[in-house]
């Protein structure tokens, strides 16, 4: 295996971390949530460093530079134009998924989203009293995808919302772009309003997939998008909340701009500084991120795929790996395998108990320790 910049990464115990604070003063290697252990770029650190030398914590604005760069990527990467005046800047993407239900609240009659489903997706229409609906995701070959059968046989009316998930957190799939013709084509002809949430498109692991906006795929489509895009996976900066929504439609813009007001304030100055220079200078690191968590999918999928009971689904996106632990002979596999000593994600917060998701952002020397203890622990009960 490679050794570089990935294989040293900062001790995180003892300094408040979320991600291994959960087990502080316990033998659990921590694979749940979605943040990785490795450092962001040297430009992105160098750059905080300055501004923290400087001193100075006052109020900022967005500096004109980030928007050129998010333009200039996104045309690069994504083959998508955005127009600088569709963009709104969120300090999370949490938010701004609550925000898409407050500014449609008064017109939409249900949500609508597939499962498993990253968590927020399941809490945010009830925070605002709105029905929702969970649309299983289909199971093709190993691949989860849109069961367009299900989809096309909704009853929705005009103006409902929903929330996509582009590439998907849990199960990893980066949609084709037939599927999402296909089901822009039905959001257009239901007239409904559509949310995706793309945080983690940068994080493409096959090389024969790639991204693909869906408010790109037409402008039909687009009028009627929120795309929710950040640099905070990719690059590892959760903690200085840093996101950004693109709304073509100038009424769509402003309902949402309205349901911003006086409760979501602005990113902060470093995360707008950052998220600038991980953008702008990130990109050779973001490569070999990429071949180094493609290696850590490919141990982890192999790995997996040989331990009893257990069915792991390859993610063709994102650094999250979805296992299916129905099979095991216990009535808790995520406190089984905490027992172990392995702390995953509950497959019961994304609307599918018995099922776990695992984050491969940590070094190849933990995440082999973290697949010995599970395969001593699958052993335990066959
Ligand atoms: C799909 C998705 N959306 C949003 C978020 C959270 O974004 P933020 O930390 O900006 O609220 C995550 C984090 O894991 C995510 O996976």
């Amino acid at each position: 295996m490679s050794t570089g910049k990935f294989d040293n990464v900062p001790d995180r115990r003892h300094t408040h971390s979320l991600k291994w604070g959960k087990y502080e003063g316990r033998d659990v290697l921590p694979l749940w949530v979605a943040d990785m252990d490795f450092k962001s770029p040297r430009e992105v650190i160098d750059a905080a460093v300055v501004a923290s030398e400087f001193g100075n914590f006052g109020y900022s604005k967005c500096p004109p530079p980030l928007v050129d760069i998010v333009i200039e990527r996104s045309q690069d990467l994504y083959d998508w134009e955005i127009d600088p005046r569709s963009i709104v800047w969120l300090p999370g993407m949490v938010c701004a998924l609550n925000v898409c239900c407050r500014a449609l609240e008064k017109e939409c009659s249900q949500v609508f989203t597939q499962t498993p489903i990253y968590p927020p997706f399941l809490t945010a229409p009830g925070n605002f009293d709105l029905p929702s609906e969970r649309i299983p995701m289909k199971l093709e070959g190993n691949r989860f995808t849109f069961d367009f059968e299900a989809i096309e046989n909704l009853a929705t009316c005009p103006g409902d919302l929903f929330m996509l998930c582009h590439p998907h957190n849990p199960v990893g799939t980066a949609f084709k772009k037939e599927e999402l013709i296909r089901f822009s084509k039905w959001i257009i002809e239901k007239e409904l309003y559509l949310c995706s949430d793309e945080i983690h498109c940068d994080l493409i692991l096959d090389s024969d997939s790639r991204h693909h906006p869906i408010a790109s795929i037409s402008p039909e489509l687009s009028s009627r998008c929120i795309t929710l895009m950040a640099p905070s996976k990719t690059f590892n900066l959760p903690g200085f909340g840093c996101s950004f929504a693109v709304i073509s439609d100038p009424k769509l813009r402003c309902k949402f701009k309205n349901a911003l007001q006086g409760i979501v304030p602005d990113p902060p100055a470093m995360g707008f500084l950052l998220a600038e220079k991980a953008y702008r200078f990130g990109e050779p690191w973001r490569k070999e991120l990429l071949t180094y968590l493609r290696k850590n999918r490919d141990l982890a999928f192999t790995e997996i795929s040989k331990m009893p009971h257990l069915h792991p689904f390859n993610p063709e996106a994102t650094y999250l790996l979805w296992l299916d632990a129905r099979k095991l002979p216990t009535a808790n596999p995520h406190q089984y395998f905490e027992e172990h000593g392995v702390g995953l994600s509950d497959g019961k917060d994304f609307g599918a108990p018995g099922y776990l998701r695992l984050n491969l952002g940590c070094t190849h020397k933990l995440l082999s320790e973290a697949l010995l203890r599970m395969n001593n622990a699958c052993k335990a009960l066959s």
